[in-house]
C-alpha cells in the first residue's frame, strides 16, 4: 500500500477538527478507536487516529476541505455493519461517522417521499413511514442497526429486492460533499429527471469513495396490507433451486424468495437455541407474497405450493400470523451472524441471472468438494444472489491461506461465466478488490480509476477501497 501519499495527523489538525465539530464530537483515545476500527467484516481492525462526528453538511464540507488540503485520509462510516470492509480506516487518519446526522427531516405524504440524514437506522425509517401507511422496501438483514447512508453507499438489497428493487430504485436526490469540500445536490423530489448525468445514482453503490452523502430524498410506496409467508423444505439442494425458478414461470413474483441450506439453519438453531420446522431437510425456501387482495394471495400460495411439491418439496408451511412470520424472519436474519460465529470464515456474495441458480448451487457444491473446503450457502435466491460462507474449520493456517484465494478465484470465474458477478449487495470494499478484475473489464476499470481521480484528486476519501491496487 502506498502510505506515503498521506500526511500524518498533527496537533494542529486536531485543533482545526475541534473547531469545526466542537470538542464533544471528536474522539482521539479510548476503546472507541478500536470499535470504529472494525465493521462486520471478518475479524479485521485498523485504528483510526481520530473519530469526527459532524452534525451538518457544512461541518462535513469543512472537514473534507481541510483534509483535502492536508492530504489526510478520511473513511466515512455508517452503522458499521458492512461486509466488505468499506468502513475500515485502512490508512488510519480520520473516521468520519455520520451517527449524529440521524434526523428524519420530512415525511412528505403529498409526494410519497421521505427526506433523511444518513445516520438514520434503516428500520427506524421504515417504521416511521409505516405509521402513515407508507413503505420503504429495501431491508438488509442488518436493518435494525445499519444506517440508510451506508445502504446508499453499498446499494443494499435484502429479501424484498426481488419484487421491490434495491436501494438505488428509491433514491431520487442527494446532498453530498465531494472530497474537495464542495457540496453538490444532484436530483430532487422528482420522479423524472434527465437533466445531465445522473450523479445521484453514480454515488449510490460507490462505497463512500466519491463523496460523503449528507441528505437523501427517497421514494416511498403505499404499504401492502397483507402478507403470507411460506417455509418449504426440500431434501435436495438443487431441487429447491429448480422449484424457485419455476415459481416465476407460473407468473408469480413473490416479495421474497430466500434459500437456506441445512447447515445454515442448523447454525441459527445452535446460535439462538431454538428449533425450526424440518431443520433436517437439505434446504429450505422461505417465500413471501404480499398485496391488498387476500384471495389473490391465497391463490398465489396455492400455486407456489403446487410448484414446490411437483419439484420435490417435503412439505409446505404457510405462516399467516405476524408473530409466526416474525419468528421465521428473525431466524433468517440471524443466519449470517450464526454462520460467522462458527469459526474463521470468508463470505462471498455471488449473483447470477436467476435462471442460472440451479447451476450456481451445483458449482458451489462441486468446488467445495474438489478443494476439500466447507461452505455454507444461503441468501436471496429469487435475485440469483447467494451468500457463500467459506469456513476454515480444521484447516491449518497455511492450508487456509493457500486454498482460499484458489477457491474464491474459481468460484468467481465460474460465476462470471454464468453471466453473474462477484457482489450483489455487500460491495467490493477492502476484501474483494483484488478480485474485481475477474468481473469488470480493463476499459471499465480504467474509467473507474479516472472517475475516482476526478472526484478525489488527492485520493483521500475512503482510500484503499473498491479500486484494485495497481
Ligand atoms: C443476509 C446478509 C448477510 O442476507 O446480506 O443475511
Ligand atoms: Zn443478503
Amino acid at each position: 500500500m502506498d502510505t506515503d501519499r498521506f500526511a500524518r495527523l498533527t496537533a494542529a489538525d486536531l485543533v482545526q477538527l475541534r473547531r469545526i465539530c466542537g470538542d464533544d464530537y471528536i474522539v482521539t483515545a479510548g476503546d472507541d478507536l478500536k470499535i470504529y476500527g472494525s465493521d462486520e467484516t471478518e475479524d479485521l481492525n485498523f485504528l483510526p487516529e481520530v473519530i469526527v462526528k459532524p452534525r451538518t453538511t457544512e461541518q462535513v464540507a469543512a472537514i473534507m476541505s481541510h483534509c483535502h488540503e492536508r492530504h489526510l485520509p478520511v473513511t466515512p462510516r455508517g452503522g458499521g455493519t458492512g461486509l466488505s470492509g468499506g468502513a475500515l480506516p485502512v490508512f488510519g487518519g480520520v473516521c468520519l461517522s455520520v451517527e449524529k446526522m440521524n434526523k428524519i427531516v420530512e415525511v412528505d405524504t403529498d409526494n410519497l417521499m421521505v427526506v433523511v440524514q444518513p445516520g438514520v437506522v434503516t428500520q427506524t425509517l421504515q417504521e416511521k413511514v409505516e405509521e402513515v401507511g407508507l413503505f420503504y422496501p429495501p431491508d438488509p438483514a442488518s436493518r435494525g442497526s445499519c444506517f440508510i447512508g451506508g445502504n446508499l453507499a453499498e446499494n443494499s438489497g435484502g429479501p424484498r429486492a426481488l419484487k421491490y428493487g434495491v436501494t438505488k430504485d428509491y433514491v431520487l436526490g442527494l446532498t453530498a460533499v465531494l472530497p474537495t469540500g464542495e457540496v453538490i445536490t444532484p436530483g430532487g423530489k422528482l420522479l423524472k429527471n434527465v437533466s445531465g448525468y445522473n450523479l445521484a445514482q453514480l454515488l449510490v453503490g460507490s462505497e463512500g469513495t466519491l463523496a460523503v452523502i449528507t441528505e437523501i430524498i427517497l421514494k416511498l410506496i403505499p404499504n401492502p396490507q397483507y402478507r403470507k409467508t411460506l417455509l418449504v423444505p426440500f431434501d435436495d439442494l438443487e431441487a429447491a433451486a429448480v422449484a424457485l425458478t419455476k415459481i416465476f414461470f407460473a407468473r408469480i413474483t413473490p416479495c421474497a424468495a430466500e434459500f437456506m441450506e441445512r447447515s445454515a439453519i442448523k447454525a441459527a438453531e445452535n446460535k439462538f437455541e431454538k428449533s425450526y420446522p424440518h431443520s433436517d431437510a437439505a434446504a429450505q425456501l422461505l417465500l413471501e407474497v404480499d398485496g391488498n387482495d387476500l384471495e389473490q394471495l391465497d391463490s398465489q400460495c396455492e400455486t407456489i405450493a403446487e410448484v414446490c411439491v411437483e419439484c420435490g418439496a417435503i412439505d409446505v408451511f404457510v405462516a399467516d400470523s405476524p408473530q409466526r412470520q416474525n419468528e421465521i424472519w428473525e431466524m433468517r436474519r440471524g443466519v449470517g451472524e450464526a454462520v460467522k460465529s462458527i469459526c474463521p470464515y470468508k463470505e462471498e456474495d455471488t449473483v447470477v441471472p436467476r435462471a442460472e441458480l440451479p447451476k450456481l448451487v451445483k458449482l458451489i457444491r462441486e468446488i467445495s468438494a474438489r478443494h476439500g473446503i466447507t461452505t455454507i450457502s444461503y441468501g436471496h435466491a429469487g435475485d440469483g444472489n447467494i451468500h457463500v460462507n467459506i469456513l476454515k474449520k480444521d484447516l491449518s493456517d497455511d492450508e487456509w491461506d493457500n486454498r482460499l484465494p484458489e477457491v474464491i478465484t474459481e468460484l468467481f470465474t465460474q460465476v462470471v461465466a454464468l453471466g453473474g458477478t462477484i457482489s450483489g449487495e455487500h460491495g467490493i470494499g477492502w476484501v474483494q478488490k483484488r478480485y474485481l478484475p475477474l468481473a469488470v473489464g480493463p476499459a471499465e476499470l480504467a474509467l473507474m480509476r479516472k472517475l475516482k481521480e476526478l472526484f478525489d484528486p488527492h485520493g483521500i476519501l475512503n482510500p484503499g477501497k473498491l479500486i484494485p491496487d495497481e
